[in-house]
């Protein structure tokens, strides 16, 4: 069965956790992430983005991703993150993910709006939830980057939640994808004026590098998605460089994907525990 990302998030909502949004880009990352919800009994939001899944393979990702829901002992909430290509998008609702995300924040307003109700519609009518952004997150993301960091205007905001329909919305609040080159500056009155105008959840993306303090106050202010994405990808990395250094002869890749899985794990947990989604599922 398809968990509802909406209900979970407006369920952290009233608990005052947030739940975390996890990037995978290969089979390591991914068990990392499972293992590391299971263990913590936290609900999880496993994310694909459209150039991750092209490197794994769309169904190959469809079919291992869909077994991990299906498997966990918790719940995981499977979602097509930072989806371009339309059709891309419908190609994973109709593999069975729960959730998916639009990414034309770059184009203008109307735009924004037009392919976000495109992509309600058929995204809705086959029990799918979708999340689309307002205001541009900028910095590197998979294999775009962009230069563009604007803060989410709030009337934009009400009026394209309004417009659209949408299950939840990502907001541009101070955060970039990537690894930062000065330390982020989230816009925690920026943010706490958009969830008390909008009921709609509000996603975090950009999350990785920023300090757990500052996205606790974030969760604090009703913040209930936390994307992170590059730290789990440097603690993949460290799992895997960390064990060549002890095993310099070494080659089984079961060793050294293990050490992956396990930096990933780690670094998940702490993530889980800060947001205090841990015994949540
Ligand atoms: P980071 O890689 O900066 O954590 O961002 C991930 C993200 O927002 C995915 O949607």
């Amino acid at each position: 069965m398809k968990i509802s990302l909406k209900a979970e998030l407006l369920k952290a909502r009233k608990g005052g956790y947030a739940i975390p949004a996890f990037n995978f880009d290969n089979l390591e990352m991914m068990k990392g992430i499972i293992e590391a919800a299971e263990e913590t009994k936290s609900p999880v939001i496993l994310m694909v983005t459209e150039s991750a899944a092209k490197y794994m393979g769309l169904d190959y990702v469809f079919s291992f991703a869909i077994t991990a829901v299906q498997k966990a002992t918790v719940p995981v909430i499977l979602h097509w993150d930072h989806g371009f290509d339309i059709n891309l998008i419908k190609k994973a609702i109709d593999a069975g993910f729960s959730s998916v995300m639009l990414d034309s924040s770059l184009k203008n307003f109307n735009q924004n709006v037009a392919e976000t109700i495109e992509v309600v519609k058929y995204a809705h009518a086959n029990g799918v939830e979708v999340e689309s952004e307002i205001g541009h997150i900028g910095g590197k993301e998979d294999d775009r980057s962009s230069n563009a960091n604007g803060f989410t205007d709030i009337n934009e905001a009400i009026e394209f939640n309004k417009l659209t329909g949408v299950d939840a919305l990502a907001i541009a609040a101070g955060t970039s994808h990537g690894l930062f080159k000065s330390p982020p500056k989230l816009q925690l009155d920026l943010i706490k004026e958009i969830v008390e105008k909008i009921e709609t959840p509000i996603v975090l993306h950009g999350s990785s590098g920023v300090p757990l303090e500052d996205l606790k106050e974030a969760i604090n202010l009703g913040i209930t998605k936390i994307n992170i994405g590059t730290d789990l990808k440097i603690a993949a990395a460290n799992g895997i460089k960390l064990w060549f250094l002890e095993n310099p002869d070494g080659f089984d890749a079961r060793k050294y994907g293990r050490s992956s899985i396990d930096y990933v794990k780690a670094e998940a947990i702490k993530k889980i525990i800060a947001f205090k989604s841990n015994n949540k599922g």
